[in-house]
């Protein structure tokens, strides 16, 4: 059993949303040298998905990010393993990626990838916590409350990202899994 209390977004609802946000974006976006950034990694199973539902042509170069490491709580610090891909400069960037939390990860890539000489770049996030609802986003999926959430790209230790449904994550329930 997975260790999750309360279902909060199932896969119905998401892939409802995801086909909405790729309608709005292949609208707004026609004409432009659009290039999709999925985050990785939390934000690789969002990113498949929504490109299949943005009718434009397209490039797909994935960027990985990381500031949490195994824990529950942001370093602080956004480590960028890979650096900057090459190949961005004169491109319509649309980084994609899982949750907005403190926002450090999507305000330093915004910053790095336009010093890279990006034309524009902009945000697509499928979810946003409570506590975060002050930090905007191009494009959002769902405004959730604070709880720490797992499946549809988001993990717990590196685990979990394969569920198709979001749920709270359950410590009592993983705590029982590694008895
Ligand atoms: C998570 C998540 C976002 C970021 C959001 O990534 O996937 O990229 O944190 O938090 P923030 O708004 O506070 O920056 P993480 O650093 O855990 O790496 P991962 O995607 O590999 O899990």
């Amino acid at each position: 059993m997975p260790p999750i209390s309360e279902i909060l977004l199932d896969r119905v609802a998401i892939r409802r949303r995801v086909e909405e946000l790729g309608v709005q974006i292949s609208r707004e976006l026609a004409g432009s040298n659009l290039c999709v950034m999925p985050v990785l990694d939390g934000g690789m199973i969002f990113a498949a998905d929504l490109v299949r539902e943005i009718h434009l042509p397209l490039a797909i170069t994935p960027i990985k990010a990381s500031s949490y490491g195994e824990a529950t709580i942001s370093s602080g610090t956004l480590s960028l393993p890979f650096g900057i891909p090459e190949g961005i400069s004169g491109k319509d960037l649309l980084l994609v990626d899982d949750i907005l939390d403190t926002g450090l990860t999507l305000n330093v890539l915004k910053d790095r990838l336009m010093e890279s000489r990006a034309v524009s770049v902009r945000t697509c996030v499928l979810l946003r916590k409570e506590s975060s609802r002050h930090l905007p986003a191009d494009y959002l999926g769902f405004d959730i409350p604070d709880r720490f959430v797992v499946g549809y790209g988001l993990d717990h230790a590196g685990l979990y990202r394969n569920l198709p449904d979001i749920g709270v994550f359950s410590t009592a329930v993983d705590d029982k899994l590694q008895q």
